[in-house]
């Protein structure tokens, strides 16, 4: 049965300015994604440092094939859980699908997540239009994660779950809309299936903390999807996925051998990386 955390005045919550110390002294930031109260106790338990209610919930529990039919509803519900099984972690939230075509809009979400959901940032799959967004809610003070490379919520418009950034051309325009993000206010930038190169580049151009799922070993930080590390999704893994449940006692254990495999630079190794 899920317990709910002690609060521990031992361990203060992660913040923004934690994250960018982070980056500052070259500490790895840990996350994962979490959809339930009982898992957010264990992440916290693990030390992870950011925790994410992605729109991956979408595949994850609900078991669709995209993240496209998550809804608003959807997201404040399962971070509203999470947000109770959290004390140190810093809770990040899915902007899902079309929750976010207008800047008023993608407020009035962000403050759902916020106030219904307790999350501490939203995130949303960015780059182009979406910029004025980021610029739209950083005005209003509300934390931003933007999402670039492979963006889920677009695949069925880019074909599919693919490599991002692998041309000239391509790569020169994610660094720049990296850059522009930046600018306009993101927080934190989060780059998904890219080539390590890429990763490493954009990594070096913000001053943000930068938060890799398939974007090589030097970004600042790294996410994977919490099911896929312990072994409870079936059928074929992306090839940046390990699993942390081989040779782990327990669930756990697991997590806290993907924590410390991120900030020893021992995950991601060259056999996870475009
Ligand atoms: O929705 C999600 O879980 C994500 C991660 C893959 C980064 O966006």
């Amino acid at each position: 049965m899920y317990t709910h955390l002690q609060r521990d005045v031992s361990r203060p919550p992660v913040t923004l300015a934690t994250l960018a110390r982070m980056k500052a002294d070259g500490e790895k930031i840990a996350s994962l994604t979490c959809y339930d109260a009982s898992f957010a106790v264990l992440l916290d338990s693990a030390d992870v440092d950011v925790v994410l209610v992605g729109d991956s919930l979408g595949m994850v529990i609900q078991g669709h094939d995209t993240t496209v039919p998550v809804t608003m509803d959807q997201m404040a519900y399962h971070s509203s859980m999470v947000a109770r099984g959290l004390h140190r972690p810093f809770l990040v939230a899915d902007l899902p699908f079309m929750s976010y075509p207008t800047k008023e809009l993608a407020l009035a979400n962000s403050v759902r997540l916020m106030q219904e959901g307790g999350a501490q940032m939203v995130k949303l799959e960015s780059g182009g239009k979406q910029t004025e967004i980021v610029e739209f809610l950083a005005s209003h003070d509300i934390a931003v994660c933007a999402h670039l490379g492979l963006k889920p919520q677009s695949v069925h418009k880019t074909g599919g779950f693919r490599v991002q950034g692998r041309e000239r051309e391509m790569a020169v325009r994610l660094v720049d809309e990296a850059k522009r993000l930046e600018t306009a206010g993101a927080d934190i930038v989060l780059l998904e299936c890219i080539p390590a190169t890429l990763g490493k580049t954009i990594t070096a151009e913000l001053h943000v903390p930068v938060i890799g799922i398939g974007a090589g070993p030097d970004t600042d930080g790294q996410i994977l999807v919490t099911y896929d590390i312990l072994d409870i999704t079936t059928g074929r893994k992306p090839r940046f996925v390990r699993n942390f449940m081989d040779g782990a006692s327990s669930n756990l254990d697991a997590l806290q051998r993907y924590v410390r495999a991120v900030k020893q630079h021992e995950y991601p190794a060259a056999e996870h990386c475009f």
